[in-house]
């Protein structure tokens, strides 16, 4: 690739923001997605010509795999076969790391053949960064799939200023150990310069880790020494992207499409809702399993309370997802089974993807967001239910593991493995006063706004540059 010399920002992800569409006449074509890291990046990226953004292109036909620009983005496409996709992506990636990062809320399992395909994808992707930065160029890591990119393109590339951020929680060392490549994965990580987590349990954990596999000195609470090499390991709390939450919640068409999705609904008392993947540590689960019990229990009236859960599909090709799936789905038609109307189900189950403005349509609707996750890196639905209250009201029930649940200190906590406290807390959402939910949505609002997207990425690029 040519344009290497004037690369001097290189952002590496599992995935390319992007997404594929279609026209009304078959055309099809490639749109940016908006999801969380490209709008925090992107605002860096445009402002530095030259930047590039190095991924895997997802799991559909005639992917690209060549580079090209989109909205002033220039993406360079990392391509995978199938057999590749099954070990790095469904197998080490999201069979292996998911789950034993997330406390192992489902098993974890150990194949040599997956750690394989790990590292041939890993490889690749830091060949392709290696053969895009200019000389002495940042380069910034995300997340689980590549945590052995920072170590082989240092092998590479050691002039290149390299970061690395974890999205995702990363355990305490007593759980880590049981990976049987704990050291060589150790080492991936520690060829960065910097490194970033969501929490300080994350940060605290991979410092205590690295010194005790005896990879790393200890220099003081946020450094690490590796040879001659100074690391820095430091916290940075993800943000969204508020501006658009907050604006776009405004709009006079979502306002109208909110009353009318609450018209649809029946009119209710109150509307819960939840919004996630669906994914087995996000406690989708435990709330059904809440709620119903609440409407056994005669605390809530099925024609007073509807709850609207969005599933987005997410990784079907993993054994622990499709039974998280039937699970799921069971406790929709036991719930609505035994307390539904004819033409008034009491769950409104939606396995779909929804679009941002119906996102924000739900968001308006909602008086009451449940998060309820057994382990989250951050939860950023949390931060955009809350982005989009402009009003002050509605209630954010929150688990106390997620990492949103560091920053936004106002909202009613809950322990997910505590169902009666989970009942306790939904019943206190319904009944808030509502000077008091005004208080506590106006403090979560003030911390959202300060941590936004831009001033994340800001903040972990500004320290890597130095
Ligand atoms: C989490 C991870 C991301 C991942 C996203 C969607 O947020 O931290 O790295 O991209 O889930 O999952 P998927 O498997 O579809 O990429």
């Amino acid at each position: 690739m040519d344009d290497r010399p004037d690369t001097s920002l290189v952002i590496v992800a599992n995935r390319l923001p992007v997404r594929r569409t279609e026209d009304d006449d078959g055309a099809q074509g490639w749109v940016t997605s908006p999801g969380g890291l490209v709008s925090a990046v992107a605002p860096t990226m445009q402002s530095k010509p030259g930047s590039a953004w190095i991924g895997w292109a997802g799991d559909i036909e005639d992917t690209p795999t060549a580079p090209f620009e989109l909205d002033g983005l220039r993406l360079v496409p990392v391509p995978l076969t199938q057999e590749e996709k099954a070990r790095h992506y469904d197998g080490m990636s999201n069979g292996t790391l998911w789950p034993l990062y997330h406390d192992k809320v489902a098993p974890s399992e150990f194949h040599r053949s997956w750690w394989d395909g790990y590292k041939l994808v890993n490889q690749r992707f830091a060949e392709a960064t290696a053969a895009t930065a200019e000389q002495g160029a940042t380069v910034w890591i995300h997340d689980y799939q590549l945590q052995l990119v920072p170590g082989m393109l240092r092998e590479l590339r050691p002039d290149l200023r390299i970061g690395f951020f974890l999205h995702i929680p990363f355990p305490p060392p007593e759980l880590f150990y049981q990976l049987p490549w704990r050291e060589e994965l150790t080492r991936g990580i520690l060829g960065a310069d910097l490194i970033g987590f969501q929490t300080p349990d994350g940060a605290g954990n991979f410092h205590r880790l690295a010194v005790s596999l005896g990879l790393a000195s200890r220099d003081g609470r946020s450094m690490l020494d590796v040879e001659d090499r100074k690391i820095r390991v430091r916290t940075y709390p993800i943000g969204i992207d508020v501006d658009r939450y907050d604006e776009g919640s405004r709009r006079p068409e979502i306002t109208e499409a909110a009353r009318d999705l609450r018209a649809r609904l029946g009119q209710p008392h109150r509307v819960i809702l939840g919004v996630d993947r669906l994914d087995y540590t996000k406690g989708i689960d435990v709330r059904l399993r809440a709620f119903g019990e609440l409407l056994a229990d005669g605390d809530i009236h099925p024609s007073q309370v509807t709850y609207v859960q969005v599933a987005e599909p997410s990784r079907d090709q993993v054994g622990a997802y499709q039974d998280l799936r039937n699970r799921v789905e069971r406790l929709v038609g036991e719930i609505n089974g035994d307390f539904g109307r004819v033409g008034f189900p009491v769950v409104h189950y939606l396995h779909q993807t929804r679009s941002f403005e119906e996102l924000l349509a739900l968001y308006r609707v909602a008086d009451m967001m449940l998060v309820t996750p057994f382990r989250d890196g951050m939860n950023l639905v949390a931060k955009e239910y809350v982005a989009s209250r402009y009003d002050d009201t509605g209630v954010l029930v929150l688990s106390e593991f997620a990492g949103a649940a560091h920053q936004l200190r106002e909202a009613i906590r809950v322990n997910p493995y505590d169902i009666a406290g989970v009942k306790a807390s939904i019943r206190h959402g319904l009944d808030i006063d509502p000077e008091e939910a005004r208080v506590r949505m106006q403090a979560m609002r003030r911390v959202v706004k300060r941590s936004n997207a831009s001033a994340w990425a800001a903040g972990f690029l500004d320290d890597l540059d130095v």
